[in-house]
């Protein structure tokens, strides 16, 4: 007796197809499961006896083999408990082979026979269409996989009885309804911060081209409240990008109630993050904080108070914008295309800086900064320094500017880019901070005057090959912000200004 039954298998967010084949042969009554199994697969053989109990179905006494094909791709998660159920059914007689034929089945079961939610409703949904079919998953994640689109068909059942009964046609299982995310999260507004204009004109042009930034600065200075409004001038995630933030939040079961995410992420793990929390893994595979900042942000407050090995794994994800994670036998890819935002003080105690005595000297300075590595501060296109706020500024009334106003600026630099893009076909990059270096030579190129500037200022600072892109990448924001077709002499000049001279200026007045 023999039957089939799909389902998938995550490989980062990618579902790929996997077929469940159960046969049941004469012989000493046993259950094997093969096809590399993880411990939670092979757990499941006690989940679905007593669920086959729950249901009024006793296991054949007899020897059962299910294999999971593709046999090398490695089967991990408690999801395959519906599929591998609903084969045996099949090969038992108690479902008909048509019923099932037309989907793959995802969901774990409890010793009743009720189906519980497991994280990946939705890949996994957009990884049955795939191969044309419809998805079977738990009665909780079916918000969330109706969200693969109108074509795909969804049954969510809450109970094994009530599937069987639905394919048995004693009751028909209604497709669930898409659900949003409650209303967009209330945002902070700029208008909050006072004085500090050139780190808020620093803020902006991060949010215009999706630069990195590092804010450095004394305490309570406003850096980690500057950071809390970025998302406020940022502009709204499309209905696309919502589909491909949820994706990732889905398998990291953060999509409550099988919501989908309306709102840009915003991440802000503490400085005792894990390297299995900040950049994913760990003993079963998760995406991490970098991952679920995708098309987002990831804050990182108090930077050098981070592990150092922790934030050298960031260097990685923070380049072509992927996180790649190495497993005993594959390798699992997560997007992680994301905007860091660093914040810190200058020295450990905070009192370096112009204006302010640190009582340790240098010393305390350059220990402090030597925990960041040089390559992952390349990666940061703008370092502006966030001076004290005087009393004065402090005593003025709330600025007239607003998040309102410089959203509306950001959104039109964004358009600039989204339409140059779109005419030179250029595919992958969405903002001026992800263009590779052919691209970024072709839109880019400054004019005569900011050619010559970029070369002498090549030679005085010594910029890295990375450091002369990143300016020139940060310079086109510029002039996207000023509405200019060419990088002028004026946007390089600004550009280099927010290159790492802070850390080096706080080091040396300390
Ligand atoms: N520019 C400002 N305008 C209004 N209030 C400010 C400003 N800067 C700081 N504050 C006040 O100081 C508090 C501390 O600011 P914030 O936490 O942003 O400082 P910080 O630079 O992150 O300090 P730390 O380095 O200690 O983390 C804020 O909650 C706010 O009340
Ligand atoms: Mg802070």
């Amino acid at each position: 007796m023999y039957g089939q039954m799909s389902t998938v298998a995550f490989v980062g967010v990618e579902a790929r197809p996997v077929e469940v084949q159960v046969r049941i042969t004469p012989g000493n009554p046993s259950f094997q499961i093969v096809g590399l199994p993880d411990k939670a697969v092979a757990e499941s053989k006690e989940r679905v006896r007593n669920a086959m109990h729950a249901v009024g179905l006793g296991m054949p006494y007899k020897h059962l083999t299910v294999n999971l094909a593709p046999a090398d791709l490695p089967k991990e998660g408690s999801h395959f408990d519906l599929a591998i159920i609903l084969g045996l059914m099949v090969a038992m007689g108690a479902v008909a082979p048509d019923a099932v034929a037309g989907y793959a089945a995802f969901g774990e079961l409890a010793l009743d026979g009720s189906i519980r939610a497991v994280p990946g409703a939705l890949p996994a949904a957009i990884g049955a269409n795939a191969i044309g079919k419809g998805l079977i998953c738990p009665a909780e994640s079916g918000p969330e996989a109706a969200w693969a689109g109108d074509a795909v068909e969804v049954l969510a059942p809450p109970h094994l009885l009530s599937l069987v009964n639905h394919f048995k046609g004693f009751q028909t299982l209604s497709r669930p309804t898409p659900r949003l995310d409650r209303d967009p999260k209330p945002l902070l507004d700029l208008a909050d911060v006072k004085g500090q204009e050139s780190a808020k004109r620093a803020l902006e042009v991060a949010a215009a081209g999706g630069h990195n930034l590092l804010m450095v600065g004394p305490p309570g200075s406003g850096k980690s409240m500057l950071a809390a409004r970025l998302p406020s001038i940022l502009p709204p995630l499309t209905p696309e990008e919502m589909l491909e933030v949820s994706m990732v939040h889905s398998l990291a079961g953060e999509l409550l109630g099988g919501r989908i995410a309306i709102d840009r992420p915003f991440r802000a793990p503490h400085h005792s993050a894990s390297m299995a929390s900040l950049v994913g893994g760990g003993s079963r595979p998760r995406p991490g904080e970098v991952s679920l900042a995708h098309l987002g942000v990831l804050f990182l407050d108090e930077l050098p108070e981070f592990q150092p090995n922790v934030l050298d794994a960031l260097r990685q994800p923070l380049e072509p914008g992927e996180t790649v994670i190495a497993r005993a036998n594959h390798r699992i890819a997560y997007p992680s295309r994301i905007q860091l935002i660093a914040a810190m003080n200058p020295c450990k105690c905070g009192g370096a800086g112009p204006g302010m005595s640190c009582k340790r000297g240098p010393r305390c300075a350059e220990d402090y900064q030597a925990r960041i590595s040089g390559p992952l501060l390349d990666r940061i296109d703008l370092q502006i320094e966030v001076p004290a706020v005087s009393a004065a500024d402090l005593a003025l009334p709330a600025p007239t500017e607003g998040s309102i106003e410089v959203r509306a600026r950001v959104a039109a630099a964004r358009e600039r880019q989204r339409t140059r893009l779109a005419e030179k076909g250029i595919k992958g990059s969405r903002t001026n901070s992800d263009l590779a270096g052919a691209t970024l030579d072709a839109i880019a190129t400054p004019d005569a005057a900011g050619v010559l500037l970029l070369k002498q200022a090549c030679d005085r600072l010594g910029l890295t090959a990375r450091g002369y892109h990143r300016t020139l990448k940060v310079a086109r924001t510029l002039a996207d912000l000023d509405g200019a077709d060419v990088v002028g002499r004026i946007h390089i000049a600004e550009a280099l200004s927010y290159r790492g001279e802070t850390l080096r200026q706080a080091r040396s007045a300390a």
